[in-house]
């Protein structure tokens, strides 16, 4: 019989992806879901031909370098893979894959709870009933901002940020967005092309952050561009949370130059900047952007799908391609789109 693949996987996943994995390959699963450090990935790396990888591990270049030869693929378990030097994995031969696709619906659903619930102070509500302290109904208590008629900019016109557009329309509300460049009309959803950064923020009711992280994204939403923004801006990120100086959104937040935030993800998962929880216009989640059911079956099953091409010897179909063509600052540069230039 012929030898089966051996992959590393480093997270616990659900369990019939890890029933497919236990049949197809010579599978090392994390039962404990332990965390795996880059001196232990290196290690269990020893004789794996694959890596299975959540964005809670780090696959720089020097965990690249230090991988034996036998590693041939990284399979991310995500549609991000900001967490894997995918440049130096290539000058090493090693293929990465991600997995486009199965979550987008299911984080544009986030995208729009985020906004909501910054928007209509769901976090401020709840904490109110449960405090007791809830007296009877009152016409001017917890007021927030309404969506219909408002102007929400999406940076980032990928999947997301197009499943997001055409969540927001059912909302009533006007869209533009930011991105490398402009998008046939069919997958923007009425939504007009802003180019420039500056204009786009300025016309920003709500700004909802969905492009990848990326050197040039890093620290996009800045004390500078925060100005842009109306005052009163709501401002939500379900993309990564790099593409935000928390300095700049807590002062901004606490002075309600920005009314409110509602934030998925956050830089250095899962400590996030501590000023954040003592502000009550932030509506704050843990990274659940993909977190239902089917969505993570999917993307366990969309690695899969990638890791069995590889070794049956064809191209997976989410090959990464490390470039900056998923930077939607870029717009000088006409580098051919890649299933939409951001997540
Ligand atoms: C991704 O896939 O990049 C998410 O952040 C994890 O769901």
């Amino acid at each position: 019989m012929k030898k089966r693949p051996r992959v590393v996987v480093t997270r616990k996943l659900p369990a019939a992806v890890e029933a497919r994995l236990a049949r197809d390959y010579d599978a090392v699963l994390n039962a404990d879901d332990c965390a795996i450090g880059p001196d232990d990935l290196v290690s269990l790396a020893r004789n794996a031909d694959a890596l299975l990888v959540a964005p809670t591990e780090r696959i720089d270049a020097s965990v690249i370098a230090r991988l034996p030869a036998s590693v041939r693929i990284v399979a991310c378990y995500s549609v991000g893979f900001d967490h894997v030097d995918a440049a130096a994995a290539a000058g090493r031969g090693v293929a990465v894959t991600n997995t486009p696709d199965v979550l987008t619906e299911a984080t544009a659903d986030i995208a729009m709870l985020c906004l909501l619930g910054a928007a209509r102070r769901a976090h401020e509500g709840d904490a109110l009933i449960r405090s007791g302290r809830w007296g009877r109904w009152t016409p001017t208590e917890l007021l927030g901002a309404g969506l219909t008629g408002k102007r929400l900019g999406i940076f980032g016109m990928g999947r997301i940020g197009q499943a997001v557009a055409r969540r927001a329309r059912g909302f009533g509300m006007e869209l533009v967005y930011c991105d490398q460049r402009k998008l046939p009309a069919k997958l923007v959803h009425g939504a007009r092309f802003v180019p420039a950064v500056d204009e786009f923020l300025a016309q920003s009711d709500f700004m909802s952050l969905h492009a990848p992280a990326t050197k040039e994204t890093h620290h996009f939403l800045d004390a500078a561009r925060i100005e842009r923004l109306p005052d009163g801006a709501i401002v939500v990120n379900t993309a990564r949370g790099m593409l935000v100086d928390d300095e700049a959104l807590i002062a901004a937040l606490k002075r309600r130059r920005v009314a409110a935030a509602g934030l998925d993800v956050f830089e250095n998962e899962p400590n996030l900047h501590p000023g954040y929880l003592e502000l009550p216009n932030v509506f704050l989640l843990p990274h659940l952007g993909s977190a239902t059911v089917e969505t993570r079956d999917a993307m366990g099953f969309r690695a899969l799908d990638n890791l069995d091409a590889f070794f049956a010897g064809q191209t997976p179909r989410d090959l990464v391609i490390p470039s900056a063509a998923r930077n939607p600052l870029v717009r000088e540069k006409q580098i051919p789109r890649r299933q939409g230039s951001s997540e």
